[in-house]
């Protein structure tokens, strides 16, 4: 095992409903730290450039359209295979398909608004932390 970091971000679904401390709290019971955190209104600038990867996919204006519809809290997590790790509590993308007792099962409702967001890569991760947090916010 390996600590990492991984950049999370949790959808304006979930900001909307409240559970911004239930899920803070999945990510520490799994051992994850929250080492950096800011909530933010995202611009469709910046949604659209945070998702540029999935700029010629069909959902991409409605998957804009979403994460500019409220603010959203991110964070950085760092614990041991931080990327994975993330990715096994938030559950399938798809809440329908997420196994029981992971984020996404628990406290989302369809494919587009999936109440968590997280890295999938060390690479991605790298970038996506690069692209919300600057040198001096990370330590
Ligand atoms: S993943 O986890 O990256 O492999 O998932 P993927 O299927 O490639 O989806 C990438 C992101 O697009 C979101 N998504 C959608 N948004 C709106 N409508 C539809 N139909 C849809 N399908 C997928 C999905 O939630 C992923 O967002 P992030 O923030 O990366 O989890």
């Amino acid at each position: 095992m390996s600590k990492e970091r991984t950049l999370s971000i949790i959808k304006p679904d979930a900001v909307a409903k409240n559970v911004i401390g239930q899920i803070y709290q999945r990510f520490e019971d799994s051992g994850l730290k929250i080492v950096a955190a800011k909530m933010k209104q995202l611009s469709q600038a910046e949604a659209e450039g945070f998702y540029a990867v999935h700029s010629e996919r069909p959902f991409f204006g409605d998957l804009v359209s979403f994460m500019t519809s409220g603010p959203v809290m991110i964070q950085v997590l760092e614990g041991d295979d931080a990327i994975t790790k993330n990715r096994d509590i938030m559950g399938a993308t798809n809440p329908k398909e997420a196994a029981a007792g992971t984020i996404r099962a628990d406290f989302a409702e369809s494919i587009d608004a999936n109440a968590v967001h997280g890295s999938d890569a060390p690479e991605t991760a790298a970038q996506e932390i690069a692209y919300f947090f600057s040198s001096i916010e990370l330590n």
